[in-house]
């Protein structure tokens, strides 16, 4: 609960989506905690039947027929759903890896802490505004998704022969690259199989790579015109949470569990933790400071 008010306050944009009604919010909050499809599709079905202020925007522009752009229902269904199964458990899965490595390798906890320290302070918490002046913490980010990319495969398929290698592959062929492989080939990465998030930071090799999808060696969010549509956001949300969450505690295994965590990946769509992640949180500030406006 404190953990979902945090992640609530730290963002500073509002919530994208807000219910009016007390039923809206329910099958909204159940949608996100339950994270199942079907909690997904009840509020769709929901919405369907109701003029919720959430989808007014997307809603009026299915019936305005002067708008450039006509949505069906089906269209505004299909844009919520992509909205929540793309941008829900890939950015939780991201904070999570990155917590583990950070939990596992103190000195790049103890790191960011001081970054986080000299550049913030303690007397509010850190926010998205802070992200472009926290080097190291953006490094941490590069790395995690480097190591442990939450989407392993983008897709596509050809539309004409492609020739790659002295191979040949035909029109009508579904491509997958394995972006996992790709962030830990030792030809393009020294150490790779190791959370190093200082090869990011100036006079790294990795310094000037960047996961936005125009160097190959990094591809987290894909490449091209059907990358990550969300990845700016990620880029921005994702380092403020965690950030908030070492900034304003530590965090421990429970005694009977010893270090390093185990990182094994469950096999699924999106990579995430095979064991949950369990760490006890202690207050590193007490009483929290005051949120960033
Ligand atoms: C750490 C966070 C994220 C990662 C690593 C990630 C990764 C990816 C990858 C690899 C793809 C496929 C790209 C390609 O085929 O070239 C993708 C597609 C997509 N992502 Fe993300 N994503 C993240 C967060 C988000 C967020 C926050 C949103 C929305 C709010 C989002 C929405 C989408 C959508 C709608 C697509 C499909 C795009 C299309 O097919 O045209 N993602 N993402």
């Amino acid at each position: 609960m404190a953990m979902a008010s945090l992640y609530r306050r730290v963002l500073p944009s509002p919530p994208a989506v807000e219910f009016a009604s007390e039923e809206g919010k329910r099958l909204f909050a159940e949608a996100l905690q339950g994270g199942t499809l079907q909690g997904f599709f009840n509020l769709i079905s929901y919405f369907q039947t109701q003029s919720e202020p959430a989808f007014c925007g997307l809603a009026s522009l299915s019936v305005d027929d002067t708008a450039e752009v006509k949505l069906t229902r089906e269209n505004i269904k299909a844009f919520v759903l992509d909205i929540f199964t793309a941008g829900s458990d890939t950015t939780a899965t991201t904070v999570e890896w990155m917590l583990a490595e950070l939990v596992n390798h103190p000195a790049c906890m103890a790191k960011l802490r001081g970054e986080l320290d000299a550049v913030v302070g303690r007397s509010r918490v850190v926010g998205e505004q802070d992200v472009p002046c926290l080097p190291y913490l953006q490094a941490v980010l590069k790395e995690t998704l480097r190591l442990r990319p939450p989407a392993v495969f983008a897709q596509r398929v050809t539309v004409e022969p492609v020739q790659v290698r002295g191979y040949t592959i035909p029109a009508d062929t579904q491509v997958f690259f394995n972006i996992f492989s790709i962030g830990r080939d030792a030809a393009y990465w020294d150490d790779p199989l190791h959370f190093r998030p200082d090869r990011f930071l100036p006079g790294g090799a990795g310094a000037s790579v960047d996961p936005k999808g125009q160097h190959t060696q990094l591809m987290p969010f894909g490449s091209g015109r059907r990358a990550c549509p969300g990845m700016g956001l990620a880029m921005q949300a994702v380092p403020a949470f965690l950030a908030a969450l070492v900034q304003c505690f530590d965090w421990a295994p429970p005694p009977s569990q010893a270090l390093p965590l185990d990182m094994e990946e469950a096999p699924a769509l999106v990579s995430a933790r095979k064991q949950p992640l369990l760490l006890i949180p202690t207050p590193r500030i007490n009483p929290l400071p005051p949120f960033s406006s």
